[in-house]
C-alpha cells in the first residue's frame, strides 16, 4: 500500500512544476472553480500509476495544478464513491497521495439531502462535523505510519476555518447554515424512514461521499474544511421523490455563492 501511494506521488512530482499546500476535491457544487485557476496544468487520472478512474456522469478525471487568487493548489476534478464499486482504500487512495506531495489543507464539497427542518434546498451547510455510515472503515488493516493506529476525531473539521468561512459568508453577505453531515453508502437517496433515524442520530444533512476522504486525511495531519449544498429535503412532511437531475439542478444554482466562500477562503487559510 505504502509503495502504491509512493510510486503514484513520484509519478505526480515528476510532473509538478509548483508545491501547493492545499488541495480541493472539486465535488457537486464547485466544478466552475476550475475556470478560476490560472497558470494550470493537468495530468489525467488515467495517465497516474495506481489512480482509480472516475465513472459517474458529470465528474471528469484528472487533477489540476495552478493558482487560485495567489494560492498554488492542487484541484481533483472527479472523485471516487464507494457505491461505484472502488473500495475505500481506494476511494481515499487521492488522499494518502496528497499527503505525500506536501499538501496540509484540504477543502471538500458534496451535495447533500437536508435533514434539519430549517433547512431550505439551495442552503449552503458549512460541515461542523460527520458521523460515519459507511459499512467499510478507510483505515482499517495494516496502519500506515501517517499517523496513529487509533487517530483522534475530535476536531474533524477545523474550526479555524470554519470560523473563516463564517466571516467570508457574512462579509459577502451569504446565507451559510452549519450542521453534522452524516456519510453513507448510497447509491440509494433515503426512504422517508432513514431520513428520520439519520435525524434522530444527530445529522443535518445525509450524502453519498466526503466522510472517508476526511477521516484519512484527518489520519495523515492534513486538516479539512467541508461544504454541502442542500439539493432536496429529508425532512418528515417535506419528502417528495428526488432525481439525480434535480440534485445537479440545484447544486448549480447553488454553485456561485458556494464558489465565492472558498475561493476566498481558500486564498485566506
Ligand atoms: N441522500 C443522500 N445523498 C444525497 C442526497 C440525499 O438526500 N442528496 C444529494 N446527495
Amino acid at each position: 500500500m505504502l509503495e502504491k501511494i509512493q510510486e503514484t506521488a513520484a509519478f505526480i512530482k515528476a510532473r509538478m512544476h509548483t508545491r501547493p499546500e492545499t488541495a480541493i476535491i472539486l465535488g457537486t457544487g464547485l466544478g466552475s472553480l476550475v475556470n478560476e485557476i490560472t497558470d494550470a496544468y493537468e495530468i489525467n487520472y488515467s495517465e497516474i500509476p495506481n489512480f482509480p478512474v472516475s465513472t459517474v456522469e458529470g465528474h471528469k478525471g484528472r487533477l489540476i495544478f495552478g493558482k487560485l487568487g495567489n494560492k498554488d493548489i492542487m484541484a481533483m476534478q472527479g472523485r471516487f464513491h464507494f457505491y461505484e464499486g472502488y473500495s475505500m482504500k481506494e476511494v481515499t487512495f487521492p488522499v494518502r497521495v496528497m499527503r505525500e506531495l506536501g499538501i496540509k489543507t484540504l477543502f471538500v464539497s458534496n451535495a447533500a439531502g437536508g435533514m434539519n427542518p430549517e433547512f431550505e434546498i439551495g442552503d449552503l451547510m458549512i460541515i461542523t462535523d460527520h458521523v460515519n455510515f459507511f459499512p467499510e472503515h478507510p483505515l482499517r488493516g495494516k496502519n500506515i505510519d501517517y499517523g496513529p493506529r487509533f487517530p483522534d476525531m475530535s476536531e474533524a473539521y477545523s474550526k479555524e476555518l470554519v470560523a473563516h468561512a463564517l466571516e467570508i459568508a457574512g462579509e459577502k453577505g451569504i446565507k451559510v447554515r452549519q450542521g453534522v453531515y452524516v456519510g453513507t453508502q448510497g447509491p440509494t437517496f433515503e426512504t422517508p424512514a432513514e431520513y428520520k433515524m439519520y435525524r434522530i442520530l444527530g445529522g443535518d444533512a445525509v450524502g453519498m461521499s466526503t466522510v472517508p476522504e476526511v477521516i484519512v486525511a484527518n489520519h495523515c495531519g492534513i486538516r479539512v474544511f467541508g461544504i454541502s449544498v442542500i439539493t432536496d429535503l429529508g425532512v418528515e412532511g417535506k419528502i417528495v421523490e428526488v432525481s439525480h437531475e434535480e440534485v445537479q439542478k440545484a447544486a448549480d444554482e447553488a454553485q456561485p455563492r458556494m464558489t465565492t466562500i472558498m475561493r476566498e477562503l481558500i486564498n485566506r487559510a
